[in-house]
């Protein structure tokens, strides 16, 4: 088998039937993990809303999330009935992920997104492109220097974790731990965990918040430009308005900077792995991008699309979560109120009703209305800096090392909620 398609290795159908007959998320096959695509399809087509063994609903059809995503009355965010037993009652883990915004509905929701939403305007976002240009940049030359590297580690996760820390105002000798943390408390989300995982998630939410209250206190003492940074305006509140509680403000912290990190990193590994498996797409990208190489506007048009397309084909989170607080209807099936619904993205996003040859690469696709950022009211919050970050890095990296290869099969990270790569060996040419 050659290295590009060991990436997405095929799956027969019957084996596809197989696994979807008996799919659990809290004990998937590993060859789910390489390719759930083929299982996703079975889902959709035959059972579109499946009543899972532990007794939750796994949704895959692009307009059932819709509608569970437009109702967020009826599909409540709040985890507390979920994580409490998940947890244990007082744990760090517990705490974090039911006080952080995207788990909770409004007001507190309404009152964090707005905070946050301020400092992210089009002209702070614009403001970031020329730091972004200089670290990318850097990390090419350092590749360059080194004739490859590893697509993860020395690219695609090197970037996320500086744009994220200077969103927060995270000194650079400070950001070592941050993806560790990161990858540990999102880590924490999957289906199933092991007692070490579980240890591992709690022990990285102490240590993250210590360092946030110390990080919170001198920022108090010098508060920063509230037109950029993020912390400052958590800080503050709003203008005349409330303020966040302490375990607020540091838990909505450490989600930001989690948010921001792994998703960002699996967009841009994702997306350059991926195009060793599509070696023509590749090519018309290549063209593309050297076309419009004068014409500013056309080059942000042709990544734009190659971008949104990484994210529907290969979505960075695949899975997204809501509880029933009424008896509802979804897809003709009753739920009962209580009913707790697994939405699966990277499932919607192939969805042959929504997308015209949806297995297919084609990062020319147009109204590529895509769920990867979710949708409704928790649509996420950092999609335009994701963006950004994603044309930058996947279009510098190109132009650079057009004939950048494979050296080795990549490895995969194994996890259910965010697709992504803990490695990818290649050589820069
Ligand atoms: C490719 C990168 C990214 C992907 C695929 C992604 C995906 C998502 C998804 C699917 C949600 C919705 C969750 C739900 O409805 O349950 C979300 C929410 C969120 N994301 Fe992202 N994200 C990315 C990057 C970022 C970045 C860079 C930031 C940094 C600011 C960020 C901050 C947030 C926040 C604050 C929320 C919560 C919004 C709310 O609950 O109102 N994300 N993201």
């Amino acid at each position: 088998m050659t290295l590009a398609a060991a990436i997405t290795p095929a799956m027969t159908p019957p084996r596809a039937r197989e696994i979807a007959a008996e799919l659990d998320l809290r004990d998937l096959p590993q060859d789910f993990y390489a390719n759930p695509y083929p299982v996703y399809a079975v889902l959709r087509e035959r059972e579109p809303v499946r009543r899972m063994p532990d007794g939750s609903w796994l949704l895959t059809r692009y307009a059932d999330l819709v509608q569970v995503y437009r109702d967020a009355h009826t599909f409540s965010s709040d985890k507390k009935v979920e994580f409490t037993p998940k947890y244990g009652p007082g744990s760090p883990l517990l705490q974090h992920h039911t006080t952080s915004l995207v788990f909770n509905d409004p007001p507190l929701h309404t009152r964090v997104r707005k905070l946050i939403m301020g400092a992210l305007t089009r002209r702070a976002i614009a403001d970031m492109e020329p730091g972004l240009v200089t670290l990318v940049d850097g990390l090419l030359d350092r590749i360059e220097a080194a004739g490859g590297g590893d697509l993860i580690e020395d690219f695609a996760a090197a970037i996320p974790v500086e744009i994220i820390g200077n969103l927060l105002g995270v000194p650079h000798a400070d950001r070592g731990p941050l993806r560790g943390w990161s990858l540990a408390i999102l880590g924490a989300l999957e289906p199933r965990l092991t007692p070490e995982q579980q240890e591992l998630g709690n022990r990285s939410v102490v240590e993250f918040t210590a360092y946030l209250t110390e990080l919170v206190a001198d920022r108090r003492q010098h508060p920063g430009d509230p037109e950029h940074d993020v912390l400052t305006r958590l800080i503050r509140g709003e203008a005349g308005g409330e303020q966040l509680t302490g375990a607020e403000l540091l838990q909505n912290c450490v989600f930001i900077l989690n948010a921001g990190h792994e998703t960002t990193t699996n967009l841009i590994g994702n997306a350059l792995v991926c195009l060793q498996e599509w070696p023509l797409e590749l090519a018309a990208l290549l063209a593309r991008i050297e076309e419009s190489r004068h014409d500013r506007a056309a080059q942000e048009n042709v990544m734009a699309a190659a971008v949104d397309e990484f994210l529907r084909f290969e979505s960075s989170n695949q899975l997204g979560n809501r509880r029933a607080v009424a008896a509802c209807e979804v897809g003709g099936v009753p739920l009962d109120a209580g009913a707790l619904v697994t939405l699966c993205i990277g499932a919607a996003n192939r969805d042959p009703a929504q997308f015209r040859e949806p297995d297919r690469l084609d990062l020319a696709r147009q109204d590529n209305r895509h769920l990867a950022f979710g949708f409704g009211i928790h649509q996420c919050a950092g999609l335009s800096l994701a963006r950004l970050e994603g044309r930058i890095a996947i279009a510098r990296f190109l132009r650079r090392f057009p004939r950048y290869r494979l050296t080795q099969a990549p490895q995969r990270g194994g996890r259910a909620r965010f697709r992504g790569f803990l490695h990818a060996p290649f050589a820069a040419q």
